[in-house]
């Protein structure tokens, strides 16, 4: 039997962060999904469709689409459901601090009980462990050069909608 799992996310936008986890967690399922997810906590900057194109992009830019990787988007109803429908087992996340740790660890608990997913948390490398996509949302909208911490189709795609 085969093992999938899915790294879930706002992706708002994906950053070399995400890249960095999904890049790992590749190599530790047989089938990885890359899903953007509504998260109705958040006011999204970009809408989800254009998300899903730029994750395309951007792991397109590491030679990563021709193999294990499913990119989709979710948002009309539970993770789990997302998990279920593609017979996902586990549900990977990126840790970056004490804090992620803490906004984490319900949702992992909540999606266990609803379905049986478990979460792996893997931990990111130092160079990315500041970088969020909040961070780079607000870099981006008062001008400034976000090009260290996305790949290179955000980074233009953001150059745009400032210009
Ligand atoms: O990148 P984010 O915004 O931190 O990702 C959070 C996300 C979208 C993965 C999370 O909010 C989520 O799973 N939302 C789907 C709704 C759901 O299943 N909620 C119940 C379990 S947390």
């Amino acid at each position: 039997m085969s093992s999938v799992a899915v790294v879930p996310g706002s992706f708002d936008p994906i950053t070399l962060g995400h890249i960095d986890v999904i890049e790992r967690a590749a190599t530790l399922f047989d089938e990885l999904h890359v899903v953007v997810v509504h998260n109705p906590d958040k006011h999204a900057l970009i809408p989800i469709a254009h998300r899903v194109a730029l994750i395309e992009k951007s792991l397109e830019e590491r030679g990563l689409t021709a193999g294990n990787i499913v990119i989709n988007s979710w948002s009309v109803g539970l993770l789990v459901d997302y998990c279920t429908d593609v017979g996902a087992s586990a549900i990977v996340k990126g840790i970056r601090s004490q804090v992620d740790v803490a906004y984490e660890t319900p949702m992992a608990i909540v999606n266990r009980n609803l379905a049986g997913v478990e979460t792996i948390f893997l931990l990111p490398d130092p160079a990315h462990a500041h970088v969020s996509s909040s961070l780079v949302r607000q870099v981006s909208a008062l001008g400034g050069d976000v090009a260290p911490y996305v790949p290179k189709a955000v980074a233009e795609f953001l150059k745009h909608t400032t210009d």
